[in-house]
């Protein structure tokens, strides 16, 4: 009898197949055991009746627990009611373990904490287990997205020495003789050195900030994806943020509809999203929250509430273009044509899932640079490197960083960053 996962039992209808997996959930009657099986697949009802199987088999069933670990064999039917399409009428049962406690997570509705507690466990839960097979499916299109269009894959440090985005939120640890080192905030600076080496280039991996604030939209641990084109200047940019996240939901609904479908994700909003997205620049988006009541002024960084107040004005990402210089980092471009803002974007999910996206035309004029790098008042010494980059053959390029969680947590539909990781690490949690 061969092992067939869950996900492939339809092409097994009528036949004896033997599944390996975990007792999900169990209702019994005095004649009927219905048992829920996982086996990290999918979910599928198996029904064992007394009358079908050794007495033997039927009471040994009567000692499960939940998330027992049993193989069970028998015959697949069909059957359209269920979300798998099959059932099984199990003939076999093996019981690997039965757990030695009752398991922690039951029907109850349970806190927050307490899950996050036992995010080990939780794990298993079908939300969870939706919620992170669309993350491996969005992963999977973000890399499939550059890899079709000609980008190399360049893995950029996590230790760093000289600091990335601001000197507010950076982890230290010791690093032998050189006293302090840093965990990444962005693996830009070694993408610019790297798009001069192979043009297009992109990285996926995990930043680090230390965000003291805990909203529903900050992690301290999160993953990026960053892309840097040399020769692109702005306009190329932010194309290229449109085409990347429609991508993302096309291919995502293309291969993940049913998980979509399960968590209740409106999908004909996902529908939507395609090229071009609406633009706003910053002067208009000021105005537009002015219009709104809120109290901001122009110069002001927009937070999260306005973030989410501008997104709901439209129906698909909107792209907020060229912000003051002084609220952005030291190595944006200034406009030519108005050096008080720089030629940088914001990308906003709709639905108030907030930034996703940060973006800009890099300096590459190296005295420009010592400027603002003297202006922002960080060691000249530390960027050594970075200014070596504009002086063999600088030219206009441009990047971003796309937050994978927060495009995860927009997708799904979570109300909270948290269950987009497997392992969220904030401000209040370390553990497990
Ligand atoms: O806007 P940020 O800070 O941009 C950069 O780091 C640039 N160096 C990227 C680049 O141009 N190569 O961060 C990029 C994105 C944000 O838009 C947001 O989606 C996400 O990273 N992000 C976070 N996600 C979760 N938790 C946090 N604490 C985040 N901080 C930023
Ligand atoms: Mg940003």
């Amino acid at each position: 009898m061969s092992w067939v996962y869950i996900e492939n039992l339809k092409k097994y209808i009528n036949e004896n197949v033997e599944i390996k997996g975990w007792l999900y959930n169990k209702r019994s009657s005095g004649k009927i055991h219905f048992l829920q099986i996982r086996d990290g697949t999918g979910f599928v009802q198996g029904v064992l009746e007394k009358s079908k199987v050794d007495e033997e088999i039927f009471e040994n069933a009567k000692r499960l627990r939940l998330e027992s670990s049993i193989i069970v064999q028998g015959k697949v039917r069909e059957d359209p009611r269920a979300p798998s399409g099959v059932e099984i009428e199990v003939s076999n049962l093996k019981i690997v373990q039965v757990p030695i406690e009752d398991y922690p997570i039951g029907k109850k509705e349970h806190g927050i904490d307490f899950l996050m507690d036992h995010r080990h466990l939780w794990l298993r839960s079908k939300k969870q287990f939706h919620i992170l097979r669309i993350r491996h499916e969005i992963v999977k299109a973000i890399r499939e997205f550059y890899d079709s269009r000609g980008f190399v894959l360049i893995d950029t440090p996590i230790f760093t020495g000289a600091i990335g985005e601001s000197a507010g939120n950076l982890f230290q640890v010791n690093y032998f003789d050189y006293g302090k080192a840093y965990l990444a905030q962005t693996g830009q600076l070694y993408l610019e050195a790297a798009c001069m080496a192979f043009g297009k280039v992109y990285n996926f991996g995990p930043t680090f900030r230390a965000e003291k604030s805990k909203t529903r939209r900050h992690l301290t641990e999160f993953w990026m994806n960053e892309a840097e084109v040399a020769y692109y200047e702005h306009e190329d940019n932010m194309k290229l943020q449109e085409d990347l996240v429609s991508y993302v939901i096309q291919k995502t609904l293309e291969h993940a509809e049913n998980h979509l479908k399960a968590l209740d994700r409106d999908i004909s909003k996902l529908e939507k999203i395609e090229p071009p997205f609406p633009r706003i620049s910053y002067d208009d988006a000021v105005k537009l929250l002015q219009r709104k009541g809120f109290n901001i002024k122009w110069g002001d960084d927009i937070g999260g509430d306005e973030e989410t107040a501008i997104s709901q004005e439209f129906d698909k990402p909107v792209i907020v273009f060229n912000y003051p210089r002084h609220i952005k980092a030291f190595y944006m471009q200034p406009d030519p044509q108005r050096p008080e803002v720089v030629l940088c974007d914001d990308m906003l999910a709709p639905e108030g899932y907030g930034e996703i996206i940060g973006a800009s035309q890099r300096i590459h004029d190296y005295d420009l640079l010592v400027e603002r790098i003297k202006e922002n008042n960080l060691p000249l010494e530390s960027y050594d490197w970075y200014l070596d980059l504009r002086k063999f053959g600088s030219v206009p390029h441009s990047g971003f960083g796309m937050g994978l969680e927060r495009v995860v947590a927009w997708i799904c539909g979570l109300r909270h960053i948290r269950e987009a990781i497997p392992f969220a690490r904030t401000l209040y949690r370390l553990h497990p």
